[in-house]
C-alpha cells in the first residue's frame, strides 16, 4: 500500500470502503494512499440484522473493502458478504476484499471425520458474491491460498518483527522459538533475516474436545532469551504453555510476537500472568481498550 510506488491515475479511480470490524486500520491504509474512505450505510435492525447501502457511485471503479474476520467472525463474514454484493451490485468494476485476519482459518480441513471445511465455506461465499482479489496477512498454513480462486496477496509481519527484534539489542544468547511445529517455516523465515539466528520449535499438542494444551518437548538448545513467534493468540493457552516450558529449559527473558491479537476469552489476564516481558502484536486486528494490558504492544 505504498502510495508513493504507486501509478497516481489508478489510486484516483479507486475506492476504498470499511466494513466496522477494524475501522482504524482502514483509516490508516485510505490515508496513506491519500484517499478518504468512501460512505456506507451500515444499519443494525433491533434483530441484529445488517442493511448495507453503498452511498457513491461506484460503476466501473475498483473497489477495495477492509474488513477482518476476527471475533465476532460470524457477524463480520456476514457483513462482509453484503458489502461485496451491494459494491457489485452497484457497478464496481472490481472488488478487492482486504481481509488483515481471515477468520476461519484453522479450519481449513477435516481434522475429525463429519467436521466441515469452514474456510472452504467462507472462500465459496466470498467469490460467489463477487470477490475479484484477497489481500490477507500471515495465514496459518501456506496451504490456504489454494482454497480460493481468486488471485491472492499473502502479506507479512515477519519484516517488521525482524526489525523489532534487532531494536531489542539483545546482549545474551537469544532463540527464536516457535511453540509449535506447524510454525517452523515461519521461524526459519525469521531466523534468516535475523542473519540466521538460532531456533527452536515446541511439540504441542491440543485436546480437540477440552481445548487443553500441553508441551513437553523442545527441539533445539535454548539460550537466556526467547523470542517466541505465532501467527496468531487465540486463547493465550499456547503461549503459556510455551512459556511455562522455556522457563523450564532455562530462558530468563521471554518475549513474543504474534501477528494476529485474536484475543478470545480470558487471553489478556491468561498473558498477563506468564513470565513474558512484552507481547507484541499488529493492527490486522483491532484491540478493544478492555483487552489492552501493559506489556501488550
Ligand atoms: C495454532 O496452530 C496456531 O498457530 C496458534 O498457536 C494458536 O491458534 C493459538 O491459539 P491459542 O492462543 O488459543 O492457544
Amino acid at each position: 500500500f505504498n502510495a508513493s510506488s504507486r501509478d497516481s491515475a489508478t489510486i484516483e479511480c479507486m475506492k476504498i470502503f470499511s466494513g466496522s470490524s477494524n475501522k482504524p486500520l482502514a483509516e490508516k491504509i485510505a490515508k496513506e494512499l491519500h484517499l478518504s474512505l468512501s460512505p456506507l450505510e451500515i444499519h443494525v435492525f433491533p434483530d441484529k440484522e445488517k442493511r448495507i447501502q453503498v452511498q457513491e457511485r461506484v460503476v466501473d471503479e475498483d473497489c477495495i473493502i477492509v474488513e477482518s474476520t476476527a471475533p465476532p467472525a460470524n457477524e463480520n463474514y456476514m457483513e462482509l458478504f453484503f458489502i461485496v454484493d451491494a459494491l457489485k451490485r452497484s457497478g464496481a468494476k472490481t472488488v478487492t476484499v482486504v481481509v488483515p485476519y481471515l477468520g476461519y482459518q484453522r479450519q481449513d480441513h477435516v481434522f475429525r471425520s463429519g467436521e466441515a471445511v469452514s474456510l472452504e465455506v467462507v472462500a465459496t461465499t466470498l467469490e460467489a458474491v463477487g470477490m475479484d482479489k484477497l489481500i490477507t496477512v500471515d495465514l496459518h498454513s501456506i496451504k490456504i491460498p489454494e482454497v480460493f480462486h481468486v488471485p491472492i496477496a499473502h502479506l507479512s509481519a515477519l519484516p517488521l518483527f525482524a526489525q523489532k527484534i534487532k531494536e531489542l539489542h539483545i546482549q545474551s544468547k537469544a532463540v527464536l522459538v516457535s511453540p509449535d511445529m506447524g510454525g517452523i517455516r515461519r521461524i526459519k523465515l525469521l531466523s534468516e533475516m535475523l542473519a540466521d539466528m538460532p531456533y527452536a520449535a515446541i511439540e504441542k499438542e491440543r485436546n480437540l474436545q477440552s481445548g487443553v494444551v500441553t508441551a513437553n518437548v523442545i527441539h533445539g538448545d535454548i539460550g537466556q532469551t526467547a523470542f517466541i513467534v505465532d501467527d496468531m493468540i487465540s486463547s493465550g493457552k499456547t503461549i503459556e504453555t510455551a512459556a511455562k516450558l522455556l522457563q523450564e529449559k532455562g530462558a530468563t527473558t521471554i518475549y513474543v510476537f504474534a501477528s494476529h491479537p485474536v484475543f478470545s476469552e480470558e487471553a489478556k489476564e491468561i498473558l498477563e500472568k506468564t513470565a513474558v516481558e512484552k507481547v507484541f502484536v499488529t493492527d490486522t486486528i483491532d484491540v478493544p481498550e478492555k483487552k489492552h494490558f501493559p506489556k501488550l504492544e
